[in-house]
Order: structure tokens, then sequence, then C-alpha cells
């Protein structure tokens, strides 16, 4: 897209924003043109918390499946849209309600700790949603002695390191895109660069994790760069953060391990979609009545227990 276009429809999403009463939500994920014109980027624990603050009586969603739902089980007045209802997390899909089922009729004293990173419908039958964010501060609110923690495998150990107390029982999920970040190439990327951090999200695999000088999520990730006096960093997370990073620390260097760590659904969101969906308002999330009325409640234990 030449630059007179690219102005030419983000002045038009400005114009149909106003009409129709939008605000833009987007994970850090997408296309760094799209984040620029967001009204609120952030991380998964930030935008489903920003969600039930905005005045706005329309919600567009530049982000996956499960975020767009998040943010409609907490704003069930509210409409939400999604910039490509086909913009979906595979991990979401990675656990069933008869497994968990099976764990609740196995275990006595356990909660069902579910990663935001999951559908409406396996929400609903979980105790309490966790992101990346949160999930030591929650999981160490809990009073329950077993976690059965859903569905990423790599955040629940990474969990369950830091609360060594719980008994958890894990789930094999995973993120495509963190699982694709390799051990030998993050360690040959800092032999290139000996000085600089390696920070990496906790949906990478136990062996990149060992290697890192920092965890966290996306905004962690962005605000420990932004705050250290270092220069060059080794990002392991998906390459939309690089937008935010180089916003943020327009002199320092930020490398990335390989050229996988890119998400094909979070990159499915485009200006032009955004637009499209504005101006004429289509693909709202919808859920049932009976989802809308259990699978909130998961939802709002997080924000509570990790007040
Ligand atoms: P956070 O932004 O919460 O770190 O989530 C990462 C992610 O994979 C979202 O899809
Ligand atoms: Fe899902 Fe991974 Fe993409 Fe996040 S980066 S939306 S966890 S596939």
């Amino acid at each position: 897209m030449d630059s007179d276009n690219k102005k030419q429809i983000i002045n038009e999403i400005e114009k149909w924003k106003k009409e129709n009463d939008f605000v833009i939500l987007a994970h850090y994920y997408v296309d760094g043109d799209v984040q620029a014109i967001a009204d609120y980027v952030g991380d998964s624990f930030y935008l489903a918390k920003i969600a039930t603050k905005v005045e706005q009586e329309n919600i567009l969603f530049a982000g996956v499946s499960f975020m767009g739902e998040s943010a409609k089980l907490l704003n069930p007045k509210k409409h939400v849209y999604m910039a490509d209802n086909t913009a979906d997390c595979p991990m979401a899909h990675m656990v069933d309600i008869d497994k968990i089922l099976e764990v609740k009729e196995k275990y006595d004293d356990v909660a069902v700790v579910c990663y935001v990173n999951s559908t409406a419908e396996i929400k609903s039958v979980s105790d309490v949603c966790v992101t990346s964010s949160n999930a030591t501060k929650v999981v160490k609110n809990i009073k329950e002695k077993n976690i059965f923690f859903i569905p990423d495998n790599n955040l629940g150990r990474y969990t369950a390191k830091q609360v060594p107390e719980k008994n958890f029982i894990f789930h094999d999920g995973f993120c495509h895109v963190h699982k694709s970040i390799d051990r030998e190439l993050v360690k040959q990327a800092r032999e290139v660069n000996p000085d600089a951090l390696i920070l990496a999200h906790p949906e990478c695999t136990e062996d990149v994790l060992e290697l890192a000088d920092y965890i966290g999520s996306t905004s962690q990730i962005i605000d420990f760069a932004t705050a250290s006096d270092a220069k060059k960093f080794i990002i392991c997370t998906e390459m939309g953060i690089f937008y935010e990073l180089g916003q943020k620390n327009p002199d320092k260097k930020f490398y990335s391990v390989g050229h996988r760590q890119f998400c094909p659904n979070m990159k499915k969101i485009t200006l032009e979609k955004v637009l499209d969906v504005i101006k004429n308002p289509k693909d709202e999330v919808i859920l049932s009545d009976e989802i809308m009325k259990t699978a909130n409640k998961p939802l709002e234990m997080m924000l509570k227990l990790a007040e």
C-alpha cells in the first residue's frame, strides 16, 4: 500500500470510529500499522481490563477470537466486533470439555485454571482464568491445592515453578509460534551479541526459558526493555512486539531469533479490514445465553484475584 493510500484509510478510520461510536483495541502481535491507529494496545490482561472501562458502545478487536470473546463476556451490553473473524488462536482449541470433567472427577480439591487463550466454551467449565502476566499471582491466591492448568503446557510448567506449594496437573497444549523458537538459535544469537539480554515469553519451551534473563508477558517484556540500562535485547516472542519496543526505545537494538516468530492469525488483521468493519459493522461476537452466564465467571474471578 502506498503512503497516500494508507493516509486515506487512516483518515477514514478516524471518521467512521466517531460516526459509529467505536473504540479500537489491539494486541501487540498485530501489524505495527494497526497498532498505530488503535486507541488501546496491550497484552491480553490489559485488553481484558480496558474493555470493561471504555465508554463507546462498540468495540473493534484487532486480535484473535478468544480476545473478542473475553471482551464480550466482560461487557455483555457492548457490541464487540472482530477485525477478521477467522483470526483464531490454535492453542485455544487444544483442550476439550471431557478432559476437564475427567480431571475434576479424579481429583478432590482441584481448581481448573484456564489460560485466557481458550474458547468461551472451555472457560464456561473452568474456575479461574489467567494470563501470562498474572498466572503466578492468581494461582497463589487460589484456595485449592490441586491445579489443573489448561491448555498451555509451557506456561503451566513455568507457573508451577513459581508456586511450588501447589500440585499441578498439566495439559499438552502449546503455541506453535513460541514452540518454534529454538534454543540453539537463541544461543547463536547471544554468541553474535554477547552483551544482549534475552527476554522471553512464558509460552516458550522450558529449554529456551532457561536461557532467559527476563520472562514476562508482552507488556512486561516492553516495560522491562524500556526500564533497562542495557542497549541490546534478543526477543523470544512474536515479532509484532518489535513495533512498540522500537517506538518506546529508538536508541536500543532488538534482535529476533530466526524467521518463524510470526503468528499468521494475528497477521490477518489489516487497516483495510479494520475500516471495513467499523464502516459497515459485521462479524459481531455473539455467544449463547448459557455461555454468557457461565464463561464470564472465571474471567471475573481472575480480575478479582489479580488485583
Ligand atoms: P500476552 O500479550 O498476554 O503476553 O499474550 C501472548 C499471546 O500469545 C496472545 O495471543
Ligand atoms: Fe495463539 Fe501463539 Fe498466535 Fe498467541 S502467538 S495467538 S498463543 S498462536
